[in-house]
This record gives structure tokens, C-alpha cells and sequence, in this order.
């Protein structure tokens, strides 16, 4: 049997620069993998059956799970009809909330697999067949902090921080957020701002090259966290507006902003004990709020087979 870690992710900036004539976003983004994680288990079956269980029954086990598709992409390029696998996913990550949980359960399939099966692609390759799957899927293999580029999957490594960094995640466990919503939400309002050739959007990456995303983090120079969603997704989603407010009013967080197409919002702590006694502070309005919260160390590293 194999175990693998499923890490979530949170955006530390997420920039639409404009329309692809595949009809996804052109993104401009930095992704860095949290210390909340799924975990997946696999073994060897010899039915050539691909089975998925979990331990959250409201999540769908069936043909649209990102866990199934990594699992039949792998098993279709291999070659070997025969191959099977039985699953099981111990669901952590909060589902449909800007976290990648889903994305990194896929890549995490992929990787487990790969070793089970004995198959021997590349993390590269692996990168590739994610690609083929989800925007987000990429990254999540290696994790860590990423320049994410293109539909997210053109990766740019950003040296991991000497700083103990922490976020303290905020979430509504009754809302979720459409990603292709938000995407089509920012259309309708920013498309008319959109950068429209390849060498404005080159012009942006290279702005966030040259910034030093992690180091040095001063309260008195916050990092340049962004997200162009939350300016279409707060407006119309309470749940988003109420974790902002809240995590904004907490006292040595450096910055504050949603994740991904929402609704988690996160604030960023320059060390976990101060990110947990702030969470310890709001405990009662995030009670009276409805909201979920965990205090998650940065990590650099992706999915990972245990040991
Ligand atoms: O690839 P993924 O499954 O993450 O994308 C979900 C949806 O989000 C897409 O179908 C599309 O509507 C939107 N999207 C986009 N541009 C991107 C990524 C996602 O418009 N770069």
C-alpha cells in the first residue's frame, strides 16, 4: 500500500491579464502550499477496476472525481489495460473553496499511482498529464511557491522562505464558489481592462519575477498580496465579505485576501504561534459568524508519498 499527502494551496496573488483564444484566462499568479492536507491510500487490485471511497459522504466518488480522471489518464498512457487500484481519500481540505483540494487529490492519484504501478514517469511528465486535467493540477505536484503562468500551468519555482510564515484560513462550511462563475463573473466586469497581446502580459510576469514574494515579510511592508476574483466574488458572496472584515481586524496579521475563486479567505502571519493566538482571539466572532478557521504553517514541498 502506498500513502500520499495532499497539501491545499492559497494564492498569494491572482492576476487575470486576459482572454486566451482557448477561452480560459491568461493568469498571472503565485500559489503556495499550506500544512492542511488530504491523505490517499492506495493498493493493488487485480480487477483492472480504478475504485474511489472517503470518509466525507457528500463528496462524489464517481467518474468526475479529478482522483478517478488522473487515475484512467495514467492508466490509458501506460498502456496496461489490466492495471486496477482501490482508493481511499481522507478528506480534509474544505470542498469548493479556493483551496485546490480537489487539484491536489488529483496529482496526488498521480503520483501514488505512479509508484504503485511501478510506471516510472518524470515529475515532469506527471506535470504534463495533470495539465490535461485542471488548471491547478500542475502545481500541486512539486507545491511549494510557484510563479503560475499561462492557464496555471507554466511553473516557475520561487525559492522557498527562511521564515517560519504562517496563514490563518477563514471559511464558511456552508458556502461554496463556482470556479467557472467567478471566471465568468470577472469577464462581464473587468474584460474591457484586459492586457490584449502577449508582450503586456510578458511585461506582468516579469514584474512578479522581480518581486521577492516571501522574504523579508515586515509588518510595516506587507507583501503585495492580490486577487483580481475577490474584487467580483465578495460583492456578491456575504460569506466572503464577513471573513475579510474579520481577518482584517485582527491585530500583527500582514496581509489579508481571498484564495483562489473564494469563498476562503486567509491572513498571513509572519510565525504560527502568532497565527494561532489570533485564531484563539476571534474564536467567539467567528463562532457568532458561522465561519471555520485553521492556523496552517507554509509549506514547500507538494504531494508526497509517506514513508
Ligand atoms: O481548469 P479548471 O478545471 O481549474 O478550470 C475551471 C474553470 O475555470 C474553467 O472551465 C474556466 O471556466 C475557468 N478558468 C478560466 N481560466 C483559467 C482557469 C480556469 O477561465 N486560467
Amino acid at each position: 500500500m502506498i500513502t500520499v499527502t495532499a497539501p491545499a494551496k492559497v494564492n498569494l496573488h491572482l492576476e487575470v491579464l486576459g482572454l486566451r483564444s482557448d477561452g480560459f484566462h491568461e493568469l498571472a499568479m503565485v500559489m503556495q502550499s499550506i500544512d492542511l492536507a488530504d491523505r490517499l491510500s492506495f493498493q493493488n487490485t487485480a480487477d483492472a477496476q480504478l475504485s474511489l471511497t472517503c470518509d466525507d459522504a457528500t463528496l462524489g466518488v464517481g467518474d468526475d472525481n479529478l482522483i478517478i480522471k488522473a487515475a484512467q489518464l495514467l492508466r490509458d498512457r501506460s498502456g496496461f489495460r489490466e492495471l486496477g487500484a482501490s482508493i481511499y481519500l481522507e478528506k480534509r481540505i474544505p470542498i469548493g473553496a479556493g483551496l485546490a483540494g480537489g487539484s491536489s487529490d488529483g496529482a496526488a492519484a498521480l503520483v501514488g499511482l505512479n509508484a504503485l504501478w511501478g510506471l516510472g514517469h518524470s515529475p515532469a511528465a506527471l506535470e504534463r498529464m495533470a495539465a490535461e486535467l485542471g488548471s491547478d493540477m500542475p502545481f500541486c505536484v512539486a507545491g511549494g511557491c510557484q510563479l503560475c503562468f499561462g492557464r496555471g500551468e507554466q511553473l516557475e519555482a520561487v525559492p522557498p522562505t527562511p521564515q517560519p510564515l504562517a496563514v490563518l484560513l477563514v471559511k464558511d462550511p456552508t458556502v461554496s464558489v463556482s470556479t467557472p462563475w467567478a471566471y465568468k463573473r470577472c469577464r462581464e466586469v473587468n474584460q474591457s481592462h484586459y492586457l490584449a497581446d502577449e508582450a503586456a502580459f510578458e511585461k506582468r510576469r516579469q514584474a512578479l519575477r522581480s518581486v521577492n514574494w516571501l522574504h523579508p515579510l515586515r509588518s510595516d511592508l506587507p507583501p503585495p498580496l492580490r486577487n483580481d476574483l475577490q474584487e467580483v466574488v465578495a460583492p456578491e458572496t456575504a460569506a466572503v465579505r464577513s471573513a475579510l472584515d474579520l481577518l482584517k481586524s485582527v491585530p500583527h496579521s500582514l496581509a489579508v485576501a481571498m484564495s483562489g475563486s473564494g469563498p476562503s479567505c486567509f491572513a498571513l502571519f509572519s510565525d504560527l504561534v502568532s497565527c494561532r493566538q489570533a485564531q484563539d482571539q476571534l474564536t467567539p466572532q467567528l463562532e457568532r459568524a458561522g465561519l471555520k478557521a485553521w492556523s496552517c504553517a507554509l509549506r514547500s514541498d507538494g504531494v508526497r508519498i509517506e514513508e
